[in-house]
């Protein structure tokens, strides 16, 4: 007897595929409808970050104490005032990104992605932190978890998506070649300096494996997005006539996914980027009074200090959505490489729950309490998954049948039910609420987020929008590799080296 296949009996279509294949119907003006916002605003509960019981409890007198000195911050930062230069250049451009970014650059933008992307099968995003992360954030965010195995109707046109040049593994490089083998490859190099070792290996290497497949057609399946006047991508688009993008000197890498930077990737997935800037431009205005209480990224720059300074040093940034562990990925990156200078900032770790509740769950709820939480809560999942009634109730769930409860509603409790628990154990969380996956409620989160970053950089007393310290293991492995040009760190470290006991065992 041959068995059939296996069918998703009484299942809708995937909402999320059927979002995909709309995306870009919705009629523009919607995003600034009193309703719409409303409908679509996140928020941001703080109710267990105050009062924990134990150690490094935080008082409200103690948050209420920070409010003129965030104030204060608020101000420097929207005057451009204070520690926020990188070599002479105040690197507050994100702030305008929302209102300076016109509707004909946009549009160029979708134009470029959509000749592109009807060229293409597949397209290759290639860069590393803040030229990558808020790329591959905002498309998880969004997409089918499955995206570049649907067919081509199934992700509404667009073609298949992958990203390289974030880490140096030969593997996992081989392994995405192989998903590009036979069909038509377009790229974008993303690189504000130009120079970064990952990104540029991995560019080398497809540049040449195009330039062999396609020969001349190569040049118009190469775009580049780099400072717009120099270093070394530019000075080599300028030389090949590649179609180039810019991301602006006053915004840095971790901040950047409202420029070109995070655009042109998210148009090739056929992402609306006008509805994500419309949210970047909702959350710019929520943030931009001086009502502290109603100012969500002061409020979650004001918490996080006080938590930090109450002794917390770990952020577990848990999603009750595979959708938006992503994103607590992106500020994985945006809240350390901004706060981790002198000894200060806190670590902090993407986490998926529950699947982490069974894991390091342990450790937050009896560990050291040195944690503080934060959740991204998605409200509103693209699809519903009913739980279906058993005929012995063995596994003692009918219950949840008979109450009408399904999937969905177990995911919410996912987030309260460790909230309460989490909270009760001394540690004190926060709960960001996203609506829905939407590129608008991205484009709110981003924007609260980097301003909440930005306040935290006067708080600590540095520069959040620098980060020295990620020279340090550039030089250490062009040393390491005999770049000309490190001679003397060569020579300095195999001194050291030459004096230290190896343990290995
Ligand atoms: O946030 C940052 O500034 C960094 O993470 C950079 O984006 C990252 O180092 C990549 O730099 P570049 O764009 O110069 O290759």
């Amino acid at each position: 007897m041959t068995m059939r296949g296996f069918e998703l009996l009484d299942l809708k279509e995937n909402n999320t595929i059927a979002l995909q294949k709309r995306r870009g119907d919705v009629k523009r003006k919607v995003f600034d409808a009193k309703a719409f916002r409303e409908a679509n605003r996140i928020t941001l509960d703080v109710t267990y970050m105050l009062e924990a019981p134990g150690p490094g409890s935080i008082a409200m007198e103690k948050v209420e104490a920070l409010i003129p000195e965030v104030l204060k911050a608020h101000e420097m930062l929207k005057r451009g005032k204070g520690d926020i230069y990188d070599r002479g250049t105040l690197m507050t451009g994100w702030q305008n990104l929302p209102v300076d970014i016109t509707r004909e650059h946009l549009r160029d933008i979708q134009t470029v992605a959509k000749k592109m992307s009807e060229e293409v099968d597949v397209f290759v995003s290639l860069g590393i932190g803040g030229s990558y992360l808020g790329i591959e954030a905002t498309f998880r965010a969004l997409t089918h978890t499955y995206f570049n195995q649907l067919t081509r109707t199934e992700r509404g046109g667009a073609p298949e998506i992958y990203f390289l040049g974030q880490n140096m593994d030969p593997d996992f490089f081989r392994d995405t070649l192989d998903m590009l083998r036979g069909k038509k490859v377009g790229i974008n190099v993303i690189s504000k300096s130009g120079t970064t070792t990952e990104t540029a290996i991995a560019f080398r290497i497809l540049r040449k494996m195009m330039e062999e497949n396609f020969g001349a057609d190569a040049d118009h399946l190469i775009l580049v997005t780099t400072d717009k006047e120099k270093g070394a991508l530019r000075t080599l688009a300028g030389e090949t006539g590649y179609r180039t993008f810019v991301v602006p000197d006053d915004v840095g890498g971790r901040f950047s996914v409202l420029t070109d930077v995070g655009l042109v990737g998210l148009a090739m997935a056929h992402i609306d980027i006008e509805e994500f800037v419309a949210g970047f431009q909702a959350m710019r205005e929520i943030s931009s009074g001086n009502n502290f209480w109603k100012n969500p990224a002061l409020v979650h720059a004001a918490m996080r200090h006080a938590a930090w300074s109450a002794g917390k040093k770990i952020e577990v940034v848990a999603a009750n959505s595979k959708s938006l562990y992503w994103v607590a990925r992106w500020m994985e990156q945006l809240f350390p490489e901004s706060e981790g200078h002198e000894g200060h900032g806190m670590w902090v770790s993407p986490s998926l729950y529950s699947e982490k509740l069974h894991a390091n769950g342990q450790m937050v709820q009896q560990g050291e309490r040195n944690i503080m939480e934060t959740f991204l809560a998605l409200k509103k999942h693209d699809n519903r998954i009913p739980i279906p009634q058993t005929d012995n109730n063995l596994d003692g769930l009918d219950f949840l049948v008979n109450r009408g409860m399904d999937m969905n509603h177990v995911n919410q409790m996912v987030v309260e039910g460790p909230a309460y628990a989490h909270y009760q154990g001394g540690v004190p969380n926060m709960t960001i609420e996203i609506p829905k996956r939407s590129a608008f409620n991205l484009g709110q989160l981003y924007y609260m987020m980097e301003k909440s970053v930005s306040i935290s950089g006067y708080l600590l007393g540095h520069n959040p929008f620098v980060q020295p310290g990620v020279e340090a293991y550039k030089r250490a492995m062009f040393a390491l590799v005999g770049k000309p040009g490190f001679e003397q760190e060569a020579q300095q470290m195999e001194n050291q080296l030459k004096g230290m006991k190896r343990i290995r065992i």
